[in-house]
């Protein structure tokens, strides 16, 4: 049918006969001319009819033609008449005259149109997602996508690692969020468990031997959902044996530096920078930090605890507690009166009570050269302390957290990527980074019990399994994050590998034996049967086509996305089902089922 695509032709098809197939993208009728731009996935090309060299019945049916049909157009590559180019296309300098034209399907006027996507709600684009994939943009995307997950299945078959399926439907797998439930009919009253990851099966499957491990799976959460989190989203899932964290993040580093180069020609730092779970936290207040951002906390709790300042002093004498400075260079000239209350705004969101501020207009005049609604409350000694601390200048605002750690490290790491973000600060393109050493569990929203950190198989540096149940607080993880451009995109571990460390972890968690047998009795038995020390790691493969493309959401790079609400507006899924269905599966809903 077709002999070329649209973007491939330009001047050196000058005098060929040529057959294309595409959308048409703009139509132009100038009375005596028709033009047609035809798209296909690789671009656009010029199709002209004119009454003079076209037969009277092939200008009628151009006539009969609307945006959106699909056509077949067969015609000669000729120059355009000079004047006539248009720069802004790769095959603008030629057109086709068209010698015959086969309208393979008739469109009705659309919801939208390729180039006025904007004009609707994402509401609508993903209704029309098929027609919202038209867009050139949209296709760049998936076709990047598609050659990352290239690079990195050559990467892995290069390294010896093999592509395996998991199962899908499965029992719980814990990762920390809710379960997608799917009931069985064979056994009624019983539910599978969509996977939250691979994490067990690729376990198993290094108890089988299989030592290097792949796939590109699907993963299901039911979460609350974010720009970077899908209810269905894709892992490029690793696990192996005989390897340590070192060997592990050597070779998922290489893979990265090779998928940036390979498609952007970027060199990524080698090896990448690594930090501590606890310098992230006391830098940069978050677990991922964007290193691009230059602004840091200071801690000064040790400077505050004496402080006439309540606002201060009650936290910095808090063991739980913590007073942060964050020094935002040239802040008095920024930052507004205005943009400093928006600030106040901004971080109540995230629990704090306020935001105190320091703004040093002249360090030379000493205190006189402070300005600040608390400066009556701080002495000299310490004013002095926290602009040596801080490393402030004339011109600098300082901003304060006080209050619970949790609460301080939350709105002074959205406020810092806030302002960097607002006042342009950010340095450099691309910023990887290991996040290391771990706590190995924390305590949950109630405080009540632990919760694994990263998961309840994660290995602790601690192997001695009395005195890790003696100090669960002070035990560390052997994982490993790791973040690009204050973005999680991947996190990993090395497993724990004896069913008695398994069962002890289990017990710290508070999941009593018999829970444990009942939801992870397949794994305990694995691991008593021979099983040889393994770990690995899972990137989010969404997140980085995301950042890669510089897409603004994951969904922007998922061709068939949910919405925020995770639903899905083309198909209507999630939807009622019929009473018949329901009553075979042995379930009774509180809501109406569909008539
Ligand atoms: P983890 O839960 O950290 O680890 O997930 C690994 C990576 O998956 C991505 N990710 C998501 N992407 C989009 N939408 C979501 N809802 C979502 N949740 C997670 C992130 C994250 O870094 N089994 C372990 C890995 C291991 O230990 O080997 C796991 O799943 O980029
Ligand atoms: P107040 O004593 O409540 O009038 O607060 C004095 C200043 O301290 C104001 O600028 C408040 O925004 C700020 N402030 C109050 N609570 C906190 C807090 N928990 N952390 C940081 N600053 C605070």
């Amino acid at each position: 049918m077709r002999t070329y695509y649209c973007g491939e032709i330009n001047e050196s098809s000058v005098g060929k006969t040529v057959s294309i197939g595409g959308w048409v993208h703009y139509r132009r009728d100038l009375g005596g001319l028709i033009f047609l731009e035809i798209r296909d996935r690789t671009g656009l090309v010029q199709a002209v009819f004119s009454p003079e060299q076209s037969s009277g019945e092939l200008f009628s049916l151009a006539e009969q033609i609307r945006k959106e049909y699909v056509v077949l157009i067969k015609g000669e590559v000729r120059l355009r008449p000079n004047g006539t180019e248009n720069k802004s296309l790769p095959s603008g300098k030629v057109e086709l005259m068209v010698t015959t034209l086969a309208i393979l399907s008739k469109a009705e006027p659309l919801p939208f149109y390729p180039d006025d996507h904007q004009t609707v709600t994402e509401e609508v684009r993903l209704k029309y997602r098929y027609l919202d994939l038209r867009r050139p943009e949209m296709f760049a995307r998936l076709k990047f996508r598609s050659e990352a997950i290239r690079v990195m299945r050559n990467y892995l078959d290069n390294h010896g690692f093999l592509d395996i399926e998991t199962p899908i439907l499965t029992k719980a797998t814990p990762e920390g969020a809710r379960d997608y439930l799917v009931p069985s009919r064979t056994h009624p009253g019983s539910f599978f468990a969509l996977p939250q990851s691979p994490q067990l099966f690729k376990q198993l499957l290094m108890m089988s031997g299989i030592d290097r491990y792949y796939q590109i799976a699907r993963c299901f959460r039911d979460e609350d959902l974010r720009a970077d989190r899908q209810p269905e989203f894709t892992q490029l899932d690793i696990e192996t044996s005989f390897l340590d964290e070192e060997a592990i993040m050597t070779l998922i580093e290489e893979m990265i530096r090779k998928i940036f180069s390979e498609l952007l020609s970027v060199t990524l730092p080698n090896p990448f920078p690594r930090m501590s779970h606890h310098e992230a936290m006391q830098r940069f207040g978050i677990d991922r930090p964007d290193l691009r951002n230059p602004l840091e906390l200071v801690e000064i709790s040790d400077l505050v605890q004496e402080v006439e300042f309540k606002v201060f002093s009650g936290p910095a004498q808090d063991k739980e507690g913590r007073v942060a400075a964050l020094r935002v260079p040239a802040g008095v000239e920024k930052l507004s009166r205005k943009e400093i209350d928006e600030c106040t705004h901004f971080v109540s969101l995230y629990g704090a009570k306020g935001l105190a501020y320091i703004k040093v207009n002249d360090l030379s005049q000493g205190r006189d050269g402070l300005q600040s609604p608390i400066l009556k409350f701080l002495s000299d000694d310490v004013l002095l302390e926290i602009i040596k601390r801080t490393h402030s200048q004339s011109g600098d605002v300082i901003f304060f957290g006080a209050d619970k750690a949790k609460v301080v490290n939350d709105s002074l790491a959205a406020l810092r990527n806030k302002l960097g973000q607002d006042l342009g600060l950010l340095q450099g393109e691309w910023k990887p980074l290991w996040v290391l050493d771990f706590p190995m569990f924390e305590r949950d929203q109630t405080n009540t019990r632990w919760q694994a950190v990263h998961h309840p198989f994660t290995a602790s540096t601690i192997s001695d399994i009395a005195k890790l149940k003696a100090d669960p607080h002070h035990a560390m993880a052997r994982a490993y994050d790791i973040v690009l451009n204050g973005t999680e995109l991947g996190g990993g571990s090395i497993r724990i590998h004896t069913p008695e460390m398994q069962q002890a972890v289990f017990e710290i968690l508070g999941i009593s034996a018999t829970e444990a047998q009942d939801k992870f009795g397949f794994l305990l038995d694995a691991l008593k049967f021979g099983c040889p020390p393994h770990g690995g790691l899972a990137i989010g493969i969404d997140r980085l086509i995301m950042l890669m493309t510089g897409s603004g959401s994951i969904r922007d790079v998922i061709a068939f996305p949910k919405t925020q609400t995770a639903s899905c507006p083309l198909t209507r899924a999630p939807s009622l089902v019929a009473p018949d269905q329901l009553h075979e599966l042995g379930i009774r809903t509180k809501i109406a089922p569909a008539s």
